[in-house]
C-alpha cells in the first residue's frame, strides 16, 4: 500500500509544534525553571535548545525523511550490528511514556471541568475542613490527592485515550493533520489571551521580575543541576530521544529544507513555553505561591489555589486547563502514532485496529499510575531519566559516528548550498552532543537508583 503522506507542509510543521508542545511547556517548564531559579535557568535552556535540541531534531529528521519508515523499520535499514534495535528502545518507551502522560492529560480535563461546573474556589472549600485538622496539607493538595488518583483518574484516562486512539486510528491527514490545524492556532491564540490578562494581575512585575531577569550568581552556584536539568527539558520538550520526529519526518512526501522546517518549529516551541511563563508567574506571585515547589502535583494545586483567589480566576483557569488539555492531546498523538507505524508497517496490522489495540494495553499500563502516584513517578523518572536520553543518545552515537555520509547528503536535499553547514552540525552530535547526552545518563542513572532504593522501596514493604 502506498505510504501516506501529509497533505502540506504546514500540516507537517504543525504536526512536529503539536507534539512539541504539551505538558513539557505548560507543566514541566515553569515548574523546573521555578526549581532551578527563575531567569538564569531560563538562559541556559535557551542555549541548549539551540546547541543540543537543532542538532538532535534534525538528526531525526534525515533518519525519517531517508528511510521512509517507522522507527524500528528505519533503525533496520540502516544498521547492520546492535544498532539495528535502537527501534525497538523507541517503541517501549512509547508505550511507557504515554502510560502515565495520559493519566496527567485526564487531570487536566478534571480542572477544566471543575472550572466549568463549581468554580477553583468552591471545589477547594469543600476541603477546607479536613484540612484544617491536618499540618501542613493546603485544602488544594487534598482536592489534588483526590482527582489524582483512583477510579475517577481512571475514568478520565480512558476518555483521554479513546480520543488518542481515535484520531490515530484515522491517519495521517485525516486524523492527526486535520487535528493539529485545528489544535496547535487554537492553543497560540488562547495563550495570547491570557498573556494579557496575567498582566494585569498585581502580582504580574514580581513575576516577571523573578522569570526574566538573571541572576548570574545562581548559575555558578547551581550548575550541576541547572545543566541536566536545561539539557533534560530541552529533550524532553522537543519530543527527541524516542522517534516521534523521525515517525513524522517518514510521511514527507518530498525533499524540502528540513534546516528551516527545524528552525520553525523550535521556534514556535521555545515561543509557546516562554510565554506560558508569563502567564503563570504572575499568577503564582499573585496568589502568594512559592513557583516549583515539589512534587508532580505542584503546578496543579498550585494553580488551583492560585485561580481560587486571583480575581477572573475562574475564567482565567478553564481556559487555561483547557489548553493544555489540547496540548497534552496533540502530544500523546505523536506519541501512539510511533507505536502505531510499527505494527502498520512492520507487522501488517490495520491502522485504527493497532491503534485501538496498541492504546488499549497502554490504558491498562497507565492504570497502575492512575492507581498511586509513586507507580506514576516510577515511570516518569525512567522514561525522563533513562529512556529518552539512552534513545537519542544511541542515536547520536550511531549516526553521528557510522552514518555521518548519508546524514549530511540528506540534510542537504531541499537546501540550496549547505556549505560546511554539514560537518559542523555532524561534529556537534560527535562531541557536545554525546558528551551532554552521556553526562544526564549517568546522572539519570544514578538519581533513578535512589529512587528506588528508597521512596520505591518504602512503598513496596508496606
Ligand atoms: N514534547 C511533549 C511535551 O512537551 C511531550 C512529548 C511528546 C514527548 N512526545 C514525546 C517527550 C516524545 C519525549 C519524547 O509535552
Amino acid at each position: 500500500m502506498e505510504r501516506e503522506r501529509w497533505a502540506t507542509r504546514l500540516g507537517f510543521i504543525l504536526a512536529a509544534v503539536g507534539s512539541a508542545v504539551g505538558l513539557g511547556n505548560i507543566w514541566r517548564f515553569p515548574y523546573i525553571t521555578g526549581q532551578e531559579g527563575g531567569a538564569a535557568f531560563l538562559l541556559v535552556y535557551l542555549l541548549f535548545i539551540l546547541i543540543i535540541g537543532l542538532p538532535a531534531i534534525l538528526l531525526e529528521f534525515v533518519v525519517g525523511r531517508r528511510t521512509d519508515r517507522n522507527p524500528v523499520g528505519a533503525l533496520k535499514q540502516l544498521a547492520t550490528g546492535p544498532f539495528r534495535y535502537i527501534g525497538y528502545v523507541f517503541v517501549v518507551t512509547g508505550f511507557v511514556i504515554l502510560s502515565y502522560y495520559s493519566v496527567v492529560a485526564g487531570w487536566t480535563i478534571r480542572y477544566t471541568l471543575i472550572g466549568i461546573t463549581d468554580g477553583y474556589s468552591n471545589a477547594i472549600g469543600e476541603y477546607e475542613a479536613d484540612a484544617a485538622g491536618l499540618e501542613d496539607v493546603s485544602a488544594a493538595a487534598l482536592l489534588f490527592d483526590n482527582i489524582a488518583t483512583g477510579t475517577e483518574a481512571m475514568i478520565f484516562h480512558a476518555i483521554f485515550m479513546a480520543i488518542v486512539i481515535f484520531i490515530v486510528g484515522l491517519g495521517i491527514r485525516r486524523g492527526i493533520e486535520l487535528a493539529v490545524k485545528l489544535m496547535v492556532p487554537a492553543i497560540i491564540a488562547i495563550t495570547a489571551v491570557l498573556v494579557a490578562y496575567a498582566y494585569t494581575l498585581d502580582g504580574a512585575s514580581e513575576g516577571y521580575e523573578f522569570y526574566l531577569s538573571p541572576d548570574f550568581g545562581v548559575i555558578a552556584s547551581d550548575w550541576t543541576s541547572i545543566l541536566p536539568a536545561a539539557a533534560g527539558q530541552a529533550f524532553f520538550t522537543l519530543s527527541l530521544g524516542m522517534g516521534v520526529m523521525i515517525t513524522y519526518a517518514s510521511y514527507i512526501g518530498e525533499d524540502r529544507n528540513l534546516a528551516k522546517d527545524s528552525a520553525a518549529i523550535i521556534g514556535l516551541d521555545t515561543l509557546i513555553a516562554f510565554i506560558i511563563g508569563l502567564v503563570i508567574f504572575p499568577v503564582l506571585f499573585t496568589a502568594g505561591v512559592t513557583p516549583g515547589e515539589g512534587g508532580v502535583g505542584a503546578l496543579f494545586i498550585g494553580l488551583a489555589e492560585a485561580f481560587a483567589d486571583v480575581s477572573g480566576g475562574r475564567i482565567l483557569g478553564t481556559i487555561f486547563f483547557f489548553v493544555v488539555a489540547i496540548g497534552a492531546l496533540s502530544s500523546a498523538i505523536s506519541i501512539l502514532e510511533v507505536v502505531v507505524s510499527y505494527a502498520v508497517d512492520e507487522l501488517g496490522v490495520e491502522r485504527m485496529r493497532a491503534s485501538a489495540g496498541a492504546g488499549g494495553l497502554i490504558f491498562l499500563l497507565g492504570l497502575l499510575s492512575a492507581y498511586d502516584l509513586v507507580l506514576l513517578d516510577f515511570f516518569d523518572l525512567l522514561v525522563d531519566g533513562v529512556l529518552l536520553v539512552l534513545g537519542a543518545l544511541l542515536l547520536a552515537a550511531f549516526i553521528g559516528w557510522q552514518q555521518s555520509d548519508f546524514a549530511i547528503d540528506e540534510l542537504g536535499k531541499g537546501v540550496k548550498d549547505l556549505g560546511d553547514w554539514g560537518t559542523t552540525w555532524i561534529w556537534m552530535i560527535r562531541i557536545p552532543v554525546l558528551i551532554v547526552l552521556v553526562v544526564s545518563l549517568v546522572l539519570g542513572i544514578l538519581d533513578y537508583w535512589e529512587f528506588l532504593t528508597e521512596d520505591f522501596s518504602a512503598w513496596l514493604d508496606i
